[in-house]
């Protein structure tokens, strides 16, 4: 995780840098650091914290620089500390370096460096790699460039690195393998990013960097190279991105002003691929592997978090709509447990930042073994975009709340639309249905306005009432399960209440035992097949003295008897109904954890792009 932002131009680096690195801080917020280039030496700032610790650190210094790193944090090696803190110096104090990533074989090249007389101001992995490439340097008497093209043929692990070196002033010489680098082209000037973010307000050009290159970045001049020394072309992108899209526009956190963009996002993700005239769906991405989706035995989807939640419910409706076997796999199980993987598997990959290490490294592997990956990612030429053979944009937009919300409903809308059309190409699906599904989620970004208009008051009590709870249990049945598990995490993540998603059947089997006056038991109990069976399970909790709380379809009267907090989303069809039901559930989330005075946009030990292990 981690945030990373260089620049190199005519003006002062190090108000560039401070808004890039608060533009990034979703990624990681454990201290932040900057390294200017000042006259003859290298200065760095850091502190503690958030980058507002450093802001006001950084007060009255001197940072009359043109060329700068800076860094926030997710700590790995070490805890979050001003000595923890990037850049880095080496030990002659000539480099500064800082690095997103970790290094595996950090300990070995320590005992090495050791022994050789090299001491270490802080715990990380990250120091080692800088002392590494400066012992490479002195000892072969070469420049910092070819420094570190050794040095990284040695180093197992991910990262993103950004050097000074005091004698290169007009230089940052930046590597990348397996975190991401985007590099800015402006006017006489570049900029470095984790993401496009820190230069979208300056340049809409930008090139990113692939692994195993190396770029040797000046105000005028960027020069990519591979680790055997020969010069690559850089393959120069446009941005398809304004501004607007990462500000909060007058909400008080992203979190809500997400949860707000729903109707727009899940409409922004249907766009151009389901035709309510023509009653057809396009997804050119199924269209490239059609012949593979056909021949496949089984479809397996590999995602973290949230975006697994997607996935789960994707099972349910793909081998409900397709008649396919599918697996969902969490990616850091399925990336060591030596997986069955053959060329007739086809492998959806689901992930809002395209950069979750654990899933592209599972991709990677499922790659090599012949499957054919199928990537839903929502940033735009994020890696595991990259890396697949096909795949759809969610189009939901820049998230930067921890939370994922937005990214979910579209990657939702999506898989609809995907289990859609291959339910009609394998012929599995008859027309009446087809045609009620598809007006059904036409109608979707409809019914999440509505529930965001009326319902949200009603959120705020329910959240006012229970926000001192210190457990919740959430239970769902069918389609609505892997939303008790969404609704779960989100209240974990935010409130940091413990919470446990359930499937409503089996918490007899055990979690009923945690059932007392004092645990609120929220239902995601919408009007289904299985609807009489979960009023059993209500009945079972209230029995037992629980509090009940329930999102259910409006027009219904049996739930009412039970609880009165209910939370309505519009009747749709079962299969539809689970894109609505997690909006109140994201709100609930939401008002809990500003209740309780909690930071919802970047909650404690958390980064919105998990790229470590
Ligand atoms: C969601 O609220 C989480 N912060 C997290 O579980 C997230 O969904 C997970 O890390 C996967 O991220 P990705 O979609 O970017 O791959
Ligand atoms: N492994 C490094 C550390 O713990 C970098 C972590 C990051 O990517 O922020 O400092």
């Amino acid at each position: 995780m981690c945030g990373i932002v260089g620049y190199i131009g005519t003006d002062l680096a190090y108000p560039v840098l401070l808004d890039g690195l608060k533009k990034l801080e979703y990624r990681g917020y454990d201290s932040a650091g900057v390294a200017l280039h000042l006259g003859d030496k290298v200065a760095v700032y850091k502190k503690e914290g958030k980058v507002s610790n450093l802001e006001n650190f950084v007060q009255g210094k001197n940072v009359q620089s043109l060329v700068g790193i800076g860094h926030t944090r997710w700590a790995t090696h070490g805890e979050p500390s001003d000595r923890n803190a990037h850049p880095h110096y080496s030990n002659s104090g000539n480099i500064a370096m800082i690095h997103n990533g970790i290094i595996e074989n950090y300990a070995q090249l320590k005992e090495e460096l050791v022994q050789k007389g090299y001491t270490f101001q802080s715990d990380t992995d990250s120091e080692v790699l800088l002392n590494f490439i400066e012992d490479i340097k002195i000892n072969n008497a070469c420049t910092l460039e070819e420094a570190v093209r050794v040095a990284l043929k040695r180093i197992v692990g991910a990262y993103v690195i950004l050097l000074l070196d005091k004698d290169l002033p007009d230089t940052i010489i930046a590597a990348r393998k397996g975190s991401p680098l985007v590099i800015g082209i402006g006017k006489g000037a570049h900029y470095l990013g984790s993401d496009a973010s820190p230069m979208l307000a300056y340049t809409k050009e930008v090139v990113y960097i692939n692994d195993y290159e190396l770029a040797i970045v000046k105000a005028d001049e960027l020069i990519l190279k591979n680790l055997g020394n020969e010069t690559l072309t850089p393959f120069v992108q446009q941005l398809d991105l304004e501004l607007a899209a990462i500000e909060k526009n007058g909400f008080d956190h992203f979190m809500l002003k997400e949860i707000y963009e729903q109707p727009k996002t899940i409409f922004d993700a249907m766009r151009g691929r389901l035709d309510m005239q023509q009653q057809t769906i396009t997804l050119s991405g199924i269209d490239k592997i059609a012949d593979k989706l056909l021949a496949a035995n089984r479809i397996i989807i590999v995602a973290c978090g949230t975006s697994w939640h997607a996935g789960l419910l994707a099972e349910y409706v793909i081998e409900e709509l397709c008649r396919v076997n599918v697996e969902v796999e969490y990616a850091s199980e399925f990336r060591y447990r030596n997986p069955i993987i053959t060329d007739k598997d086809v492998i959806i990959a689901i992930s809002q930042s395209g950069e979750t290490a654990d899933t592209l490294v599972a991709l990677e592997n499922a790659k090599q073994q012949g499957a054919t990956i199928f990537g839903l990612v929502n940033v735009v030429g994020s890696s595991i975009a990259r890396l697949s053979h096909a795949g759809a944009y969610t189009h939901a937009g820049p998230e930067i709340g921890v939370a994922s919300t937005k990214a979910f409903t579209a990657q939702l809308a999506v898989l609809y639309l995907f289990a859609l059309k291959l339910a009609t190409l394998k012929n599995t699906i008859s027309q009446e249905r087809y045609h009620r599904l598809i007006n059904d989620l036409a109608e979707v970004p409809t019914h999440v306005q509505w529930i965001l208009d009326t319902q949200d008051e009603a959120i705020k009590a329910i959240a006012e009432k229970y926000k001192d709870a210190r457990d919740f249990l959430y239970l769902g049945r069918g389609y609505n399960f892997p939303i008790a598990l969404e609704g779960a995490l989100k209240l974990k993540e935010i409130s940091y209440i413990h919470a446990e998603g359930y499937p409503a059947a089996e918490m007899k089997h055990g979690p009923i035992a945690l059932v007392d006056e004092e645990l609120p038991v929220v239902f995601v109990a919408t009007k289904d097949s299985y609807h009489d069976k979960i009023v059993s399970n209500m009945q079972e909790i209230k029995a037992r003295k629980g509090r009940l709380v329930a999102v259910a379809s409006t027009g219904e009267k049996t739930l009412a008897d039970l609880t009165s907090d209910l939370l309505y989303v519009p009747l749709v069809d079962e299969v539809i109904a689970p894109i609505l039901s997690v909006v109140p559930l994201q709100l609930l989330s939401y008002h809990i954890g500003v209740l309780r005075g909690l930071d919802v946009d970047k909650p404690r030990n958390l980064a919105k792009s998990v790229t470590v292990e």
